[in-house]
């Protein structure tokens, strides 16, 4: 059994997580502050976002050198210190790496906007305006706009498929996998326990650069789709995560790569976890569905069966720091966090592993953040029209003292909302009540029955407004997550082990009594 396949890993956005020298960003220093927390909380690995150096264009995702820390964030001997005292509670460190694009500022970028003859020109895609000018093709950035900038100095267009300050790396350039060889091997040979792959799919694009024949919003983001076409998914990446696979299996310990493979499709998002590529993908299904049953049920049932022809199991993710939290895509409030404990019962006994966005064990909901304080490239690139993504990045309240609430002792990079006190780390520990209790008792209960969630899966029939499954090892695990806001009766057996509510769940007979907008465990 390797530990990553039903593994619940804690997604830290560093900048936001909590900050140790008082600049306002969050770094290294205040990640090693938490980490008592983190194993209070009963994670099994933390994923670390992007903290290289970087001008920040994209917080991060604009890396300017792979190798060496930003000193906003801390010092390589921080990620050092990291690294070992991570491991020596048990729990594994995977970073964030970046290979469809570099920062503008990289040396290489530079190097190609010398001259068209520049030999670093060919690791980016230039391409000549099209016969009036324009860009090569219609293609557009995932944050909006043109994915084409116009190199006014050598008269060329270079392809970003995000911003202008990313430009997109050319992987048919032999030269790219090699660097990106040595990046890797860099972070494995200190200690790293692996890699989550930003934009996974996007590494290759169409080698004639065709027009995109449909271009439409995903679903639940605000970013533009351009999948199933031209833009990325091209075959020819697999074989970039093949070699991948074989320089980490190179190594002892079980090392791990996560692809973001941002696709709402489980059946391409399943060919990326072939046994010889990446060991887990993103499966944003559920980040795409509202409060219903029968979609949630639909999305759960299709990611299973397409992830299950390639022998591995599927991944489950409610939030991440691109998209709005799931409290708010709930209903917000306590509506909203209610369900939240409720969908956390049922992803966590669901077969695979878990992503958990720092903040969602405290029930935090998505922020409004004045226009004039925001700082989210979607947001300026759209002209407005699009809100970005600053609102579900906002840092954590530690402790209850408004206004820096224990993050930092600056000033904090985007404002902390003054009524979530009670929401605060501080503020919940304590209270067997809070949300930050139970996910915490979620987490131990799926530790506890973790041959049952690694064992068969069943669905259930009842009544339309729930979803029920059962899960089978030496015992039976049943969930029931009911989706509606009325009490139910349902014919079950079994002995109540957790319900998202305190007192959500009854046993009444040999039936269960299960509370609106709340999910139960039975032992059958
Ligand atoms: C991924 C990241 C997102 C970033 C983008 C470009 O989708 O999760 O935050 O803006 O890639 O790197």
């Amino acid at each position: 059994m390797t530990w990553w396949r039903e593994a619940v890993f804690y997604q830290i956005y560093i900048r936001s997580f909590s900050d140790g020298n008082g600049d306002g960003l969050g770094d290294f220093p205040g990640i090693l502050g938490k980490l008592d927390y983190l194993e209070w909380l009963g994670i099994d690995a933390i994923w670390v976002t992007p903290f290289y150096p970087s001008p920040m264009a994209d917080h991060g995702y604009d890396v300017s050198d792979y190798k060496a820390v930003d000193p906003v964030f801390g010092t390589l001997g921080d990620v050092d210190a990291l690294l070992e005292q991570a491991h020596a509670r048990g729990i594994k460190v995977i970073f964030d790496i970046v290979p469809n694009h570099t920062s503008d500022q990289h040396p290489w970028f530079q190097n190609a906007i010398r001259a068209r003859s520049d030999p670093d020109r060919d690791k980016y895609i230039f391409r000549a305006p099209d016969a009036d000018g324009g860009p090569p093709n219609n293609w557009r950035s995932v944050f909006g706009g043109p994915a084409w900038t116009f190199h006014e100095p050598t008269g060329e267009y270079f392809l970003h498929l995000f911003a202008p300050e990313q430009p997109d790396l050319n992987w048919r350039n032999p030269e790219v996998h090699e660097y990106f060889d040595g990046i890797i091997r860099f972070w494995l040979d200190l200690g790293a326990d692996g890699f989550r792959i930003d934009v996974a799919h996007a590494l290759y694009k169409d080698e004639m650069l065709r027009s995109q024949p449909e271009i439409r919003r995903v679903p639940g983001t605000q970013y533009q789709a351009l999948e199933g076409t031209y833009a990325w998914d091209q075959p020819e990446v697999h074989d970039v995560y093949r070699r991948w696979r074989k320089i980490g299996d190179s190594y002892p310990g079980d090392r791990v790569f996560v692809g973001e493979v941002f696709i709402l499709d489980p059946a391409t998002v399943a060919k990326y976890t072939r046994p010889d590529e990446l060991h887990l993908a993103f499966n944003f299904f559920l980040v795409a569905q509202p409060w219903d049953p029968s979609r949630m049920k639909h999305a759960i049932s299709l990611s299973m069966e397409e992830m299950r022809l390639v022998e591995n199991k599927p991944t489950w993710v409610l939030s991440n720091h691109d998209v709005v939290r799931h409290v708010t895509r709930f209903g917000g409030g306590d509506l909203g966090r209610r369900r939240a404990r409720a969908a956390l019962l049922m992803m966590m006994a669901l077969p695979g592993a878990k992503f958990i966005y720092q903040g969602e064990e405290l029930g935090l909901e998505q922020v409004e953040i004045p226009d004039a304080l925001k700082q989210d490239p979607v947001f300026f690139r759209t002209n407005g029209k699009k809100p970005g993504r600053d609102g579900c990045r906002v840092p954590l309240p530690w402790t209850e003292s408004a206004p820096t609430f224990g993050f930092t002792a600056g000033e904090p990079w985007l404002p902390i909302p003054p009524e979530w006190g009670p929401l605060s780390v501080a503020a919940q520990k304590d209270d067997s009540e809070s949300m930050l209790a139970f996910y915490k008792e979620a987490l131990l209960a799926s530790k506890a029955n973790s041959e049952s969630i690694r064992g068969g899966f069943e669905w259930l029939e009842g009544p339309e407004q729930c979803v029920i499954f059962k899960r089978s090892g030496s015992h039976s695990l049943v969930c029931v997550c009911n989706f509606g806001s009325q009490a139910i009766t349902l014919p079950l057996s079994g002995e109540i082990m957790v319900a998202s509510e305190g007192e959500g769940a009854r046993k009444v007979g040999s039936a269960v009594e299960l509370d609106g907008n709340c999910a139960v465990w039975l032992r059958a």
